[in-house]
């Protein structure tokens, strides 16, 4: 996620947004940037691709950027590729953008969220005569803000007021207007922003990291807000300008427990945005109730004519391209294959001239990816992108791009991504039934209100942690484990496996339920725990009986279910339900307790989770 702040006060300003700049690199970023006014001089904006290094040695660390009023900005790309254009702050004048120095303009801004209906609104301003510089969504609405300013002439607060009421998506804006010198205005919507008021001087930022140093006592801005920020001051709004009271508060973390939202590691952090990721996914694909990939290129027509699907991956996006066979087979009636890519890139390859070549990626660097990519392409095959990661070299290399919306991760382990690769695989799914006529239409409408859905769900499927704190606890001494599952469920066991293995160091297997009798029961001895996926109405009995199996020599039985199917605790030892959604999506809400499951486990023996010995978060040598 991209990070902001601001600052108006007696300091000079560059010093101490760099500061907070720097508290916030760990939501990950490729540019930032500053804009500073000394006193009523215009605005000065710098910026600079790459670390935040390359931005303080361009201002000589402040120094040549005096001013008492800013702000600053470090950007996680969502539209537009990382570049000096693209980068914040951005202008409502016609600056190029990538250029540094005075700005003319009314508006400079910074921005963290994603506007849904930027291109409508572009297309608006455009035909009002404006122009643009830059892809972004940011752009526009630094342009709208101005639009409504000089359209109504009215002041800050009601500009931004009337643009909160035009635009769609999330948003973390700082302002500052050329008539305002030393005023900083800023508005939230979804997007996190708080305001630390000391004596004389007056902190924003995306996150609390970033103003501890100053002050303790931080405001929330509530959503659709607005505020008037001034030396010692801030002023609050509601959407119909009227001032409000907001009470502080005071905040009690470390800057390192801050930096992790008040969790106690990035994954559990991480573990709990997957509500967000997920919306946001579904959000950047689902327009009118629709799946449209025509931003990514896979137009129906294109879709029509795909005559086979190939998916390869590593690690967790292997197992998130699992998932994607199953749906994809199921709904688009499409012969699907889903392989390691270590293994693709050195197997003869044949695959048809129609086919859809996909890899999946959280960091669009993995090398075995990257080498099963070039070899699809070097076939003539079309493919396509999933990642995670604006302008990775697998994104810039595929011929079409799917952005999951996760944000930056941090913790080795994936989670949030991988729920986000979930959706891509679901939405992919459902475009190619339907471009292929395979879905009736009440049936398509269906399947779009159980993804919309599945963000509330994540949500309650996550009320299971305590509970599963408890149990990781009672087997956090386990010597193996076995995930099984059939179908759908065996895919999500793959998951599950990987998780408590790569950050508990126990180890366990994922297995195909009806496999086991064929040679691998014998491992099974009293005590191992065995986790049953059980979330596939048709397979389920079976599944259970093959549970039964295992109890049967010794063996203590967890079952992982839906909502409903109340049955499965008279078989197992002990029983967790995730909400009930379409078995297309079920994963998505099964796979949440056996994230916890293997968070808690690491907890329990006292393991550094978010960096697991071993391990790196981007593979990128073979
Ligand atoms: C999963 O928790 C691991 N971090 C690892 O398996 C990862 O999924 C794999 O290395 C692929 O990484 P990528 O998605 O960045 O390509």
């Amino acid at each position: 996620m991209c990070g902001i702040v601001g600052f108006t006060g007696r300091q000079q300003a560059a010093p101490v947004l760099l500061a907070g700049l720097s508290k916030l690199e760990y939501r990950g970023y490729d540019s930032s940037g500053l804009a500073v006014r000394d006193g009523d001089s215009l605005a000065e904006v710098v910026k600079a691709t790459g670390k935040l290094r390359n931005l303080a040695e361009k201002i000589d660390n402040g120094a040549a950027l005096p001013g008492t009023c800013g702000i600053g900005h470090t950007r996680w790309a969502t539209h537009g590729e990382p570049s000096q254009s693209n980068a914040h702050p951005h202008v409502s004048g016609n600056a190029t953008g990538s250029a540094s120095g005075p700005v003319e303009s009314d508006v400079v801004g910074v921005h963290n969220g994603i506007i849904e209906n930027y291109e409508e609104l572009r297309a608006k301003l455009t035909g009002n005569g404006y122009t643009f510089y830059s892809s972004t969504d940011t752009e526009v609405v630094i342009k709208l803000v101005d639009y409504y300013y000089k359209k109504y002439k009215i002041g800050p607060i009601d500009a931004i007021n009337r643009m909160m009421v035009r635009v769609r998506g999330s948003y973390a804006l700082a302002l500052m207007f050329k008539d305002y010198p030393g005023e900083i205005y800023a508005a939230r919507k979804d997007s996190p922003m708080v305001i630390g008021v000391a004596d004389g001087e007056t902190f924003l930022a995306s996150d609390v990291p970033a103003i501890l140093k100053y002050t303790r006592d931080i405001y929330y801005i509530d959503n659709l807000q607005s505020v008037r920020i001034l030396p010692g001051e801030a002023h609050f709004f509601d959407l119909n300008g009227d001032e409000v009271e907001m009470e502080s508060t005071h905040i009690t973390w470390d800057a390192a427990a801050a930096e992790k939202g008040g969790y106690e590691h990035f994954m559990i952090k991480e573990i709990h945005e997957q509500p967000d990721a997920v919306r946001d996914t579904l959000a950047s694909v689902i327009k009118d109730n629709r799946v449209d990939l025509s931003v990514s290129g896979l137009t129906p027509d294109v879709l029509k004519d795909i005559s086979e699907v190939h998916i390869a991956a590593c690690g967790s996006a292997w197992h998130a391209g699992m998932v994607g066979k199953y749906v994809i087979e199921d709904l688009a009636e499409l012969q699907v294959t889903a392989e390691l890519a270590s293994e693709f890139r050195y197997k003869k390859i044949l695959l048809d001239k129609d086919a859809l070549f996909i890899v999946i990626s959280q960091s669009g660097e993995t090398a075995d990816t990257l080498a099963a990519l070039r070899a699809a392409k070097e076939r003539g095959i079309r493919t396509l992108a999933v990642v995670n990661v604006v302008g990775s070299t697998i994104a810039r290399e595929a011929d079409n791009v799917l952005y999951t919306l996760a944000g930056p991760e941090i913790s080795v382990a994936t989670t949030k991504a991988y729920s986000a690769q979930l959706v891509a695989m679901y939405t992919l799914a459902l475009a190619l039934a339907d471009a292929k006529g395979k879905l009736e239409k009440n049936d398509y409408d269906y399947y779009i209100e159980e993804l919309l859905a599945l963000p509330e769900k994540i949500s309650r499927a996550l009320e299971n942690k305590e509970r599963i704190q408890w149990f990781a606890s009672k087997h956090s001494n386990s010597r193996d484990m076995f995930y099984i599952g059939r179908g759908l469920d065996y895919a999500i066991s793959l998951e599950g496996s990987l998780k408590m293995k790569e950050i508990s160091y126990i180890h366990s297997e994922a297995y195909a339920a009806g496999e086991l009798k064929h040679g691998t029961i014998s491992l099974v001895e009293k005590g191992l725990l065995v986790i049953g996926l059980l979330t596939q109405e048709g397979l389920l009995e079976k599944t259970i009986s093959n549970m039964e199996e295992c109890r049967a020599r010794g063996a203590y039985l967890m079952g992982v279910t839906s909502n409903g199917n109340y049955n499965v605790e008279d078989y197992v030892n002990f029983t967790i339900y995730v909400p009930k959604t379409d078995e297309h999506f079920a994963g998505s809400l099964a796979v949440i307790p056996l994230q916890l499951l293997g968070y808690y486990t690491s907890i329990a023996r006292g393991l550094d989770v978010d960096k697991p010995r071993n391990l790196a978060k981007s593979v990128t040598v073979e």
